[in-house]
């Protein structure tokens, strides 16, 4: 970094499909947001051409050296990857797991919006304050890659074992970072999703740590729900959710179903974060590369722009990150909304309305609030 201006370096990594657009959306808003700013902060960002492509051309998702690479930056910022022709366990463990895994983003941080403008299929959205966030296990569970395939030479009697994987260390952190995230929202309360009465090792661990952790928070309110009705409490009741933590497959399943409810999967953003900071941690929309939509100009980029935000947040600026959400509740408000809200604005006009929106939104702010995060 410099003396002058707080210089972020940000590796990006567009991947595949849709994620080459929205990861150009993204950089578009923040790069305004930075300019807007007037010197709080700058991105420096550098492309990396990894993803099915590249698996093409090398046989690799990313190159040998890839995460030493990726060491040298303050963040990863990340599109989305799969692509026909690869086999998606070999695009998604290829790049996106281990990049999460080597650099042991052990927290997802999935938060579920609910924009002005924005159609829910929920009824119940429609005049009540909706709002939580889901707290993602991301370095063991049900995606450890622990298993294997065995005597395929007996035709027709192949065996395939998948083993989840909790430890006492994983739940702890996760459940730790749930009460921490939970004590700076208005509603102090954590929703741990279990299983624990079908998976009887592992999940009773999760359940075990999560009463041992909750009785270092007292000020927190606490309650345990099985996944099978905590997916009809998603949309029955989710007025008295807060910060839900899940396991790694869980809260995948969860979070897809909570931006489906707040209107669109093209919404969800993410952040998968080291919160010890010993290496970069990675922001990506929740979605996939789209392939029946890539390359036709109508992405909804806004998942990618919130996932900008939270690395905004994650590198200390926090009244910028702020500017860029009012501004996209601001766009879905005044109906520029793409196809998959409803409307017909595309990728281009939408992120072209957010740089628009966020100029007014930094512009209207005193400059003490821009700096305040320096
Ligand atoms: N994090 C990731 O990189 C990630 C996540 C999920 C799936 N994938 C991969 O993506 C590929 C496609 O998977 P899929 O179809 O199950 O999931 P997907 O998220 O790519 O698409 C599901 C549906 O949502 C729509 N959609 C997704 N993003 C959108 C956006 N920004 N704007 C508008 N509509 C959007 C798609 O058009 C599709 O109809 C697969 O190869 C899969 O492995 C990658």
């Amino acid at each position: 970094m410099s003396d002058r201006v707080p210089t972020f370096r940000i590796a990006t990594i567009p991947g595949d499909g849709v994620g080459r657009e929205v990861v150009d959306a993204g950089r578009a808003v923040l790069d305004e947001a930075a300019r807007l700013t007037g010197g709080a902060f700058a991105l420096d960002w550098q492309e990396l051409p990894w993803g099915s492509a590249y698996y093409g051309e090398t046989g690799r998702m990313m190159p040998e050296d890839g995460l030493e690479v990726l060491k040298g930056f303050d963040a990863v910022y990340f599109g989305a990857v799969g692509w026909p022709g690869v086999p998606d366990h070999v695009s998604l463990w290829g790049l996106r797991l281990a990049i999460c895994q080597g650099f042991d983003q052990w927290a997802n941080v999935r938060p579920v919006r609910f924009h002005p403008g924005v159609t829910s299929p929920l009824r119940k959205a429609d005049d009540t304050e909706l709002d939580w966030v889901v707290v993602r296990e991301n370095s063991e569970g049900e995606y450890a890659g622990l298993g294997g395939r065995n005597l395929s030479a007996r035709t027709g009697g192949e065996v395939a074992v998948q083993s989840s994987l909790f430890t006492e260390v994983g739940c702890e952190r996760i459940m730790r970072f749930a009460f921490d995230l939970a004590r700076t929202r208005t509603t102090k309360k954590v929703t741990s999703v279990t299983k624990s009465n079908a998976q009887q090792y592992g999940m009773v661990l999760w359940d075990d740590v999560f009463r041992r952790v909750a009785g270092d928070y007292p000020d927190v309110e606490t309650e345990s729900v099985l996944v099978d009705a905590m997916a009809a409490r998603f949309v029955l009741s989710p007025e008295n959710l807060s910060v839900v933590v899940a396991s790694n497959l869980n809260a995948d399943i969860l979070s897809d179903l909570g931006s489906a409810l707040a209107g669109s999967l093209g919404l969800a953003a993410s952040a998968n974060l080291n919160p010890e900071r010993r290496y970069p941690s990675m922001f990506e929309p929740v979605h996939g590369s789209a392939p029946d939509i890539a390359g036709t100009g109508v992405a909804n980029p806004i998942g990618a722009i919130l996932s900008g935000a939270l690395m905004l947040d994650h590198l200390g600026q926090p009244a910028a990150a702020e500017a860029v959400r009012t501004a996209v509740d601001a766009v879905t408000a005044s109906g520029t909304l793409p196809r998959d809200l409803g409307g017909t604005a595309t990728t281009a006009d939408v992120t072209a309305a957010t740089v628009a929106a966020l100029g007014e939104t930094l512009s209207s702010s005193r400059p003490e609030e821009v700096h305040a995060a320096r």
